[in-house]
């Protein structure tokens, strides 16, 4: 995707600008270019992520400027501050004892850039750790318990059949139903996530990465595992009649103060399933708490910010693998499509203003 060191991708761009912010641009994009070599390749049998775009703007039309999907969203910005216990599993400079800066962006799932927040909708948090000069982490995760598609193929699937009846509000019935049939993996993840009722807000959900990666230590040893940010905060209730009210209720909360997740780190046993993000791992697997996510800064979309970071899910530094579970190429080829259109496209305001949140 771009030349990596020792240290993991590099970029002619200091460690001080990302810091001020003025830099983070001019920064990712280098990065955000290089992954375009992903673009023409094939993501299923017939698909590439020409499919997938055009896909989405069957599904929800038009978007120009926006990402084709989680394309409602807010940026925020602060830090993760490593306690070391994640060198156990990984060399990855971002497990070292210390804070390293985190530029992000919550969002909703789907294509619309003007939906009204509802609290079936999955949330997302994408999450950009460390230094373009020196090494990057990127992770997009969602407030889920597992994804509901485990190919390429079955996330299409679903997308078309989820496409919404003009004058009825909803999907074809008949659409859905022939789609869980084909796709029983979707039917049974599906049920987990009806398990879990959504929490009250942003502030409150826990964020997990889904798709297994791989761990790998100093000596090369490598360790199958997922992660999950588990908020230390509650959050505020959705004030009736606001269409923004999940990201306002973000804005305010804030606002207030620092809002803090813990990382904690889930190692698979031997069998336990690496491909498949339909299939959750047994509840008593070994976890590592490796360190503290906090957020100050909210700010609107914009040139300058997140707005303009493709969160990637291949960008990893060194000591953090990719598994083969065929989401993740498929994602990273077509994010690098969705983030190639979009940045193309004339922009129009972002439906969540920071500034004109009333407190
Ligand atoms: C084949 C499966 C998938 C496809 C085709 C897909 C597609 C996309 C696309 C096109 C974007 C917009 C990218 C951009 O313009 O920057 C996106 C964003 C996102 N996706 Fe996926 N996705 C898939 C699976 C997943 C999974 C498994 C997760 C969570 C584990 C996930 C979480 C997210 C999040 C949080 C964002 C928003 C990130 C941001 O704020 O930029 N997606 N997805």
């Amino acid at each position: 995707m771009t030349n990596r060191s020792r240290w993991g991708t590099r970029t002619s761009v200091s460690r001080r600008s990302v810091l001020l912010g003025a830099g983070v641009v001019g920064a990712f994009l280098a990065v955000d270019l290089g992954a375009l070599a992903y673009a023409n390749k094939w993501v299923g049998p017939g698909m590439t992520p020409a499919t997938f775009l055009t896909g989405f703007r069957t599904v929800y039309g038009r978007q120009p400027g926006f990402r084709k999907n989680h394309a409602k969203g807010v940026v925020v910005t602060g830090h993760f501050d490593s306690n070391g216990h994640g060198q156990e599993l990984s060399r990855a400079a971002v497990f070292r004892p210390g804070r390293v800066p985190v530029t992000g962006r919550f969002s909703l799932a789907g294509g619309d850039a003007h939906m009204a927040d509802t609290p079936g909708a999955a949330r997302g948090l994408g999450l950009a750790f460390g230094f373009p000069d020196s090494w990057q982490w990127r992770t997009a995760m969602l407030n889920l318990p597992v994804f509901v598609d485990n190919s390429p193929q079955g996330f299409y699937d679903r997308l078309l059949a989820s496409k919404i009846v003009p004058g009825t509000g909803r999907p074809d019935p008949a659409a859905m139903k022939a789609f869980l049939a084909a796709h029983p993996e979707t039917a049974a993840a599906m049920a987990l996530v009806k398990k879990q009722s959504p929490t009250a807000g942003f502030g409150d959900s826990t964020f997990r990465g889904l798709n297994a990666f791989y761990f790998v230590d100093e000596s090369g040893a490598r360790s199958a595992v997922r992660w999950t940010f588990l908020p230390q905060q509650g959050a505020p209730a959705v004030r009736a009649g606001d269409i923004d009210g999940l990201f306002d209720a973000l804005v305010r909360q804030v606002r207030g103060g620092p809002l803090r997740w813990r990382m904690v780190v889930t190692v698979a046993a031997p069998g336990d399933p690496v491909h498949d993000a339909t299939l959750p791992w047994p509840d008593d697997r070994r976890t590592v708490e490796v360190g503290e996510l906090t957020l100050t800064g909210i700010e609107t979309e914009e040139p300058g910010n997140a707005r303009d970071i493709n969160f990637d899910p291949l960008t990893l530094p060194d000591g953090i693998e990719a598994s083969d579970d065929p989401l993740l190429s498929a994602r990273s080829a077509v994010y690098a499509a969705s983030y190639r259109q979009r940045t193309g496209e004339p922009k129009s305001p972002s439906a969540v203003q920071v500034q004109q949140v009333q407190p």
